[in-house]
C-alpha cells in the first residue's frame, strides 16, 4: 500500500511516499526568514508556491504515478494555522481527485514513528527536540504519554534566539554547537520542574551574560545546561516506565554533545541509544507517510481533515500498539 504525506507545520514544506514500510521519497523545501524568526504567513506562502514542484519531485523520485497513490497523510497540528491549512488543503485536493483516504496525522507521532522505523527502535521513551518542541514521550496504556516538556519554548528555537542575539545567523543550533568546542563552563540557571523544564530564564540570563562573558563560554555552558536538564527527564521517564531503549529525534538531535551525553546515561542504565538519522531526524514529509499509513492500517477514521494547531500527542488514540 503506497500512502504520499505532507508534512507543513512550520517551516517546512515536505512530501514523504512510503511503499509499506519502505521510504521510497523525502522531497521537502525549507522556508528561510529573511531576518528574524519564522512569519507564519510568509511561511504559508511559500508553501502554497512550492507544493505542486515538491509533490511532483517526490512522485519522480519514487518513480510512481498519482494514481498509484492509495491514501495521503498530512500533519493536522501542532503547528502554524496558516502553515498547516496549506498541507491540508493540497491533501484534501489530491485525495477528493482519487477518491481515495484522507488521513490528518500528528506531527509528533509522525517524530516518533519515522525514528522506530529507521532505527528499529521498538518500545522507546522518545526525547523529541526540535525548534518548536521538547518532550520526553513514551507508551503507556494506549497512548503516547507526555513525561516531561517544555513549560515555554522549545530548545532549537532557545539556541537560534541566543544565537541571534549574539550576531551569529540562523540556523543558531550548529553555530553555538561549533563555538562549544572551545568554550569553558560559567553557571547558568538549572530550571527542572518535577518532569517539566522551562528554558526562556536560562537564556535571559545568558544573553545578559554576552556583555561581560565570552562567546564561547556562553554556548559551551548554554548547551550543557539545557541538555543535562532534558537529560535528567529522560533518565526519571526511562526509570518510571521501566522501557530499555532511547529515541532521540528532532532538529536538535544532530547535536554531537547531546547524543554524547544521552549516551552516557544509556549506559549506566544499561539501556540503548537509538538516534535518528540527519535526513529523517527534522520536520519531513516521510514522517507523514509512515506515521498516516500506520493509522490508515489500523482503521483509523479519516473523515474529519481539520487542522488542530495545538494537537498533542497525547490526544491520540494509538489502535496499533
Ligand atoms: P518542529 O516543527 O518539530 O518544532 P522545526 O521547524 O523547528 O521543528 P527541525 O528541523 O526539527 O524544525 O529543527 C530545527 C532546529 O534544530 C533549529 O532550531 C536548529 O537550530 C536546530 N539544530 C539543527 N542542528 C543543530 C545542532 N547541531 N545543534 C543544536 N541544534 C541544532
Ligand atoms: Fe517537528
Amino acid at each position: 500500500m503506497i500512502c504520499l504525506g505532507i508534512e507543513s507545520t512550520a517551516h517546512t514544506f515536505g512530501v514523504g511516499i512510503v511503499e509499506d514500510d519502505k521510504v521510497l521519497a523525502n522531497v521537502k523545501d525549507v522556508y528561510v526568514p529573511k531576518k528574524g524568526g519564522i512569519h507564519p504567513r510568509e511561511a504559508a506562502d511559500h508553501h502554497y508556491d512550492i507544493a505542486k514542484e515538491i509533490v511532483t519531485k517526490a512522485l519522480e523520485t519514487a518513480k510512481i504515478k498519482l494514481e498509484d497513490v492509495d491514501v495521503v497523510a498530512f500533519s493536522a497540528g501542532p503547528g502554524l494555522p496558516p502553515c498547516l491549512k496549506i498541507g491540508a488543503t493540497v491533501a484534501r485536493y489530491l485525495a477528493l481527485r482519487l477518491n481515495i483516504p484522507c488521513m490528518p496525522t500528528n506531527h509528533c507521532i509522525g517524530h516518533i514513528e519515522i525514528g522506530k522505523l529507521m532505527t528499529g527502535a521498538k518500545d522507546p521513551v522518545t526525547l523529541y527536540v526540535s525548534g518548536g518542541n521538547t518532550q520526553v514521550i513514551a507508551f503507556t496504556e494506549g497512548r503516547y504519554r507526555v513525561f516531561g516538556e517544555t513549560q515555554d519554548q522549545g530548545i532549537g528555537n532557545v539556541m537560534d534566539h541566543f544565537a541571534r542575539e549574539a550576531g551569529l545567523q540562523h540556523p543558531g543550533g550548529p553555530k553555538i554547537e561549533a563555538l562549544a568546542k572551545n568554550g569553558k563552563w560559567i553557571e547558568l540557571p538549572y530550571v527542572v520542574k518535577g518532569m517539566d523544564v522551562s528554558f526562556s530564564g536560562i537564556l535571559t540570563n545568558a544573553i545578559q551574560k554576552l556583555k561581560t562573558e565570552k562567546l564561547e563560554d556562553l554556548c559551551y555552558s548554554l548547551q550543557e545546561t539545557c541538555f543535562a536538564m532534558l537529560i535528567e527527564t529522560s533518565e526519571r521517564a526511562l526509570a518510571h516506565t521501566d522501557k530499555t531503549e532511547v529515541l532521540l529525534t528532532g532538529g536538535v538531535a544532530a547535536n554531537s554533545r547531546l547524543k554524547d551525553m544521552l549516551d552516557i546515561m544509556c549506559k549506566e542504565r544499561g539501556a540503548k541509544l537509538f538516534a535518528v538519522p540527519r535526513e529523517f531526524a527534522g520536520d519531513c514529509g516521510a514522517q507523514i507517510a509512515v506515521a498516516g499509513l500506520i493509522m490508515h492500517k489500523a482503521g483509523a477514521k479519516s473523515e474529519d481533515t481539520k487542522i488542530n494547531r495545538f494537537w498533542r500527542t497525547d490526544d491520540v488514540e494509538i489502535p496499533y500498539i
